[in-house]
């Protein structure tokens, strides 16, 4: 017998066991001959417009983008997110020192904590929150504090609940509005205080704004960078994944704080190359579009909303109607806990979501359901929850 093993200890304190167990959920579901309906993995189901895969298409035939790109994007990459930046949310950037271009942002927050800190510092990150955002942390051996996120104040952090103690020992702090997986929006007032916290603290503030272009209802999320000099202690960062639908085509940038940007920088420089040119191409062709252009992809996500908020209402869920991104944050049913809930509905209906407390601890008695199929898949969907809801026994 080896004694070899490949596998790291840190791998399993990347959190993403969850994930695969319900990838083994729905294995169970389909050997029972069920038609599995995917509202787990927040995946976008639809293509980019048409213009922009033409953007892609050209960029792809063009002899001179085969080269190594360089890690941080090029110059007119970096200058249309500037001018689109300004557009957006009247805040200057300079291109040269204050955009970066990101693989994502799951790049960005990945790498970050192993770039700016070392290990045994420590960093607030949201509970319930985005998986990746620990994931980073535990890479670069930083001790995760969560910054607990309640449904009684709109899912944002009442900081003044922290412990000095714990500011203290606090390096950075990272935000997520529009937030995955709670779907929560914060306003201008909130990243006002956000800011103000940060340098009371002398913390980093983290903000990723993945989601800045898929609100309903008339909201317009802002950015931090709009609190005048924020860029002295925020970064920002934002994706095309979501906005154009360009998520297979990895693309992101991160802005603000130059320092805290030469040192992410500085880290991808030994382990990527920077993005495919022809993916800034597409890139640039995407943000060159009218301001307004990922309206239609929000609208898309609120129509989905609208007919899934409905449809489960009429069942006898009575759930919150999410204001903005492609997840619906839910309570479970009396009696249920967040996995067996989960694991029980997919097993006997097919239908697939996240048990929220692959979120962190508070999600515990949460689900997530991602809004990724058409219309008429999300109301068959909600006719077999219903079913499960009044016929199935609860089990913690
Ligand atoms: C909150 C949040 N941040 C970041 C990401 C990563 O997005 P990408 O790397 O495609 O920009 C996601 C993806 O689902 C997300 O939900």
């Amino acid at each position: 017998m080896s004694r070899l093993q490949f596998r790291s200890d840190r791998l399993d304190r990347l959190g993403s066991a969850i994930f695969a167990e319900v990838s083994g959920w729905k294995q169970q579901a389909i050997g029972k001959g069920l038609s599995v309906i995917n509202l787990d993995i927040g995946s976008p189901d639809q293509p980019p417009v048409e213009s922009l895969r033409a953007a892609l298409a050209d960029a792809c035939l063009r002899p001179d983008l085969y080269r190594y790109p360089g890690t941080e994007g090029t110059l007119t990459f970096r200058q249309t997110v500037a001018k689109w930046f300004y557009h957006r949310f009247q805040v200057e950037l300079d291109p040269r020192t204050e955009v970066l271009s990101l693989m994502g942002t799951q790049d960005g927050l990945a790498h970050l904590p192993l770039a700016i800190s070392n290990p045994g510092d420590a960093a607030l990150l949201p509970d319930p929150g985005y998986p990746v955002y620990g994931a980073g942390l535990a890479v670069a051996g930083v001790e995760a504090i969560p910054l607990p996120l309640l449904e009684e104040n709109g899912y944002l952090p009442d900081f003044e609940a922290i412990p000095q103690s714990v500011w203290d020992k606090v390096k950075f702090m990272i935000l997520n509005y529009p937030s995955n997986p709670l779907s929560a929006t914060a306003d201008l007032d909130f990243f006002e205080r956000a800011v103000y916290t940060a340098r009371k603290h002398g913390v980093l503030l983290v903000h990723d704004n993945a989601y800045s272009e898929m609100a309903f209802d008339g909201i317009r999320p802002p950015s931090v960078l709009e609190i005048p000099n924020a860029s002295d202690i925020a970064i920002e960062f934002h994706s095309l994944s979501k906005s154009y639908h360009l998520a297979g085509t990895r693309l992101g940038f991160a802005v603000g704080n130059r320092e805290v940007l030469t040192s992410l920088r500085a880290l991808k420089n030994n382990i990527d190359f920077g993005v495919f040119l022809g993916a800034q191409e597409a890139g640039i062709a995407a943000l060159e579009m009218d301001i307004h252009a990922p309206k239609p992809i929000a609208g898309l996500y609120e129509g989905r909303r609208n007919v899934f908020v409905r449809a489960l209402r009429e069942q006898g869920w009575i759930v919150p109607s999410p204001q903005a991104t492609m997840f619906l944050w839910a309570a479970v049913p009396e009696g249920w806990s967040s996995r067996a809930f989960s694991q029980s509905l997919l097993t006997s209906t097919g239908v697939a979501s996240i048990p929220g407390n692959a979120f962190g601890q508070l999600g515990e008695g949460y689900v997530r359901l991602a809004l990724v199929e058409h219309e008429d898949l999300l109301l068959e969907a909600a006719r077999r929850i219903g079913h499960f809801i009044r016929t199935a026994q609860p089990s913690k």
